[in-house]
């Protein structure tokens, strides 16, 4: 028996996987991994994988990298955990320090929790309660867009928009009003993406006259909605809402928690809307793919209406055991360093060209509509080109997705396709024949997916 296959033995027998169906590992079992190195995962075989979904999104500058290790080191030696109500520690105060410098003007105040749906939970309590201690407690709902995805905790839920997450526990949820997408892709014939845009806003709009008076927040994934397949939209929509948000006198809650570092060509995706949300959200990429961490940003004004003696339920009582964990601190204060000492940004714009280059035989193929790029990430839906479907996704596309997803693992590439969207969000340390090597295992792997 192969190592492989004895520690899938061992997982099958008592693991339970996220976001899996578990009876389908009977065909495919999971892939264990024995170590990582830069873009590579190796198996207990011996083979390899070029991990282009960074490992759901997190993981920027590599496995094992060693800026990031040699820091967690130190810190290992130094402060592995204490509680942060009441204490505080070095790597905590200094990555607040220079998350408020890094972030739009006007973000002041950091709070930390421990993944990104806890940190979305966060931002809908800390926006119903700024309100309630203002006294205006009838605000207690949430704008979020069509297609949104927040993370799978209840509140969470309650913001997002894609049935197969959120139908089941509907009894359970407090739903949020819906608001039109922006998404470019929902042009219709002879409209442009800045049609789409204006379009969204005057909805966003017509819901604000309706409901502001009873809603806390709106909720967006900026410049891309993730989740939902990688759509992508203008960063004039994100100027709008901002001018939309002030004038119905409710919050903008920016979700970055994908898209944040660098992901959309600039450090945060707001700043391509010249916007600063009233509350930020940060994970995944924080800490470079290392640890679990999330940090939520605001404003003073938020802060000052929790800020007063009494009564105690005017403060923010909000806690997780591990908030603001120094090891989780410290792998973000190091993958800041890179950022800064790489000059990260500019030269994944550099790579900009190259990539579209790359991508341009993926765009010619038939079974490839909507070919799209937001800095670094890039993504495309396979479609039906046979008569009577053409344009369309397949029918039972979840088999071509399969197909798509087994033939790349078998050419050593790790892509994970969103329902019909394959995609890249590959960590920033990609070699120019690693670029290459995913541009042509992903066109065969499209060919291969559409056979019958
Ligand atoms: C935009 C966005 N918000 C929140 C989350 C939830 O983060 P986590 O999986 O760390 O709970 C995700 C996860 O994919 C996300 O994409």
């Amino acid at each position: 028996m192969s190592s492989n296959q004895s520690w899938i033995d061992r997982d099958l027998a008592v693991l339970w996987h996220p976001c899996t169906q578990m009876k389908e590992h009977e065909t495919l079992p999971p892939i264990p991994v024995s170590r990582g190195e830069g873009s590579w995962l190796y198996d207990f075989d011996g083979r390899r994988y070029l991990d282009v979904i960074s490992s759901w999104w997190v993981n920027l500058f590599g496995h094992a990298n060693p800026v990031i290790n040699a820091r967690l080191k130190a810190q290992l030696d130094q402060l592995e955990h204490v509680i942060l109500a009441g204490f505080s520690h070095q790597p905590v105060v200094e990555l607040s320090e220079r998350l408020v410098q890094l972030t739009p003007p006007g973000l002041e105040r950091v709070f930390f929790a421990d993944n990104g749906a806890s940190g979305v939970e966060v931002a809908l309590k800390m926006s119903f309660h700024y309100w309630r201690n203002l006294g205006r407690g009838e605000k207690t709902r949430f704008i979020a867009l069509e297609n949104s995805y927040h993370g799978e905790t209840m509140g969470a839920l309650g913001v997002g928009n894609i049935p197969i997450f959120t139908e089941t526990y509907a009894p359970l949820i407090q739903p949020a009003f819906i608001a039109p997408s922006p998404d470019c892709q929902q042009a219709a014939s002879g409209e442009s993406c800045a049609d789409v845009t204006e379009r969204a806003l005057a909805g966003m709009r017509a819901l604000l006259e309706r409901v502001a008076s009873s809603t806390c927040a709106i909720i967006i994934e900026p410049l891309v909605q993730c989740a939902a397949g990688m759509r992508m939209h203008e960063p004039a929509y994100l100027e709008g809402l901002r001018a939309l948000c002030d004038e119905f006198e409710v919050h903008l809650i920016a979700d970055e928690i994908a898209v944040g570092f660098g992901r959309t060509g600039t450090l945060f995706a707001c700043e391509q809307g010249g916007i600063t949300p009233d509350i930020l959200c940060l994970s995944k990429g924080i800490t470079g793919g290392y640890l679990p961490l999330s940090a939520v940003l605001t404003t003073e004004d938020i802060y000052q209406a929790f800020y007063c003696e009494a009564p105690v339920s005017r403060a923010f009582l909000h806690s997780h055991s591990y908030t603001g964990n120094p090891l989780a601190c410290s792998a973000a204060l190091a993958t800041l360093d890179i950022f800064e000492q790489d000059n990260v940004i500019e030269r994944n714009r550099e790579r900009g060209a190259m990539i579209d280059r790359l991508t341009a035989p993926l765009a010619e193929l038939p079974n490839i509509a909507h070919l799209r790029r937001c800095g670094m990430i890039v993504a495309m839906d396979l479609v039906d080109d046979r008569p009577g479907n053409q344009g369309n996704p397949f029918p039972r596309a979840e088999r071509r997705n399969q197909k798509a997803y087994r033939y790349a693992l078998d050419h050593e590439v790790l892509l994970r396709p969103l329902g019909n969207t394959i995609y890249w969000m590959p960590p920033y340390i990609m070699d120019d024949d690693q670029w290459q090597m995913l541009a042509d295992v992903t066109l065969d792997a499209v060919r291969f997916a559409v056979q019958d």
